[in-house]
C-alpha cells in the first residue's frame, strides 16, 4: 500500500487490508513515495477512524518505497495518479510495471480514480478514505483468498 506520506492513507490501507486476510500466509506493508515522514506513526486521525472501526495501526511506522519493494511484494496498491507515477519510475522491468495498481480500480475497474488525499482537511475526509479503502481492501481480499 503506497502514498505520499505513509502517514494517512497508506497505513489505513495496511491495516485494513491485514484484517481480511489470514495473518499467517500474507505479508501487508505499507511505504510513501516520500521520505517526509520516515520513522512517524500514522496522522492522529487515521489512528482514530482506524479504532473506530475496531483495528490498531498506531504502532506503525512510516517508510519510503524503494525499488526492493518490487522483489518483496506481489502486488503494489497506490493511491493516487502521483503516487502511480512515482512508484513507475522506480520500475526496473515489465515484470515490476504490472504489479502497480491503483487501489480504486478494484472497486472502479479501469477508471483510475485518486483516494483523496486527507491531510489537509478534516476528520470527515479520513472516514470517507476509511470507507474507500475498506470496500476496496474487500474486493482484493476476496481475490487473494
Ligand atoms: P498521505 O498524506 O500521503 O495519505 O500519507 C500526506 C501526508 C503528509 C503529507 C502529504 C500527504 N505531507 O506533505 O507531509
Amino acid at each position: 500500500m503506497v502514498c505520499l506520506g505513509n502517514i494517512c492513507r497508506s497505513p489505513l490501507a495496511e491495516g485494513i487490508l491485514r484484517s481480511k486476510l489470514p495473518y499467517e500466509d500474507f505479508v501487508v506493508d505499507s511505504a510513501g513515495t516520500s521520505g517526509y515522514h520516515i520513522g512517524d506513526p500514522p496522522d492522529r486521525r487515521s489512528v482514530e477512524v482506524a479504532r473506530k472501526y475496531g483495528l490498531n495501526i498506531s504502532h506503525l511506522s512510516g517508510r519510503q518505497f524503494s525499488n526492493r519493494d518490487f522483489d518483496e511484494f506481489d502486488f503494489i496498491y497506490v493511491m493516487d495518479q502521483s503516487n502511480f507515477e512515482n512508484v513507475n519510475k522506480l520500475a526496473r522491468s515489465k515484470e515490476d510495471l504490472e504489479k502497480v495498481k491503483m487501489i480504486l480500480n478494484e472497486i472502479y475497474p479501469n477508471q483510475n480514480h485518486d483516494v483523496p488525499d486527507p491531510y489537509y482537511g478534516g476528520t470527515q475526509g479520513f472516514e470517507n478514505v476509511y470507507k474507500m479503502l475498506d470496500e476496496a481492501c474487500s474486493i482484493i481480499a476476496n481475490k487473494l483468498t
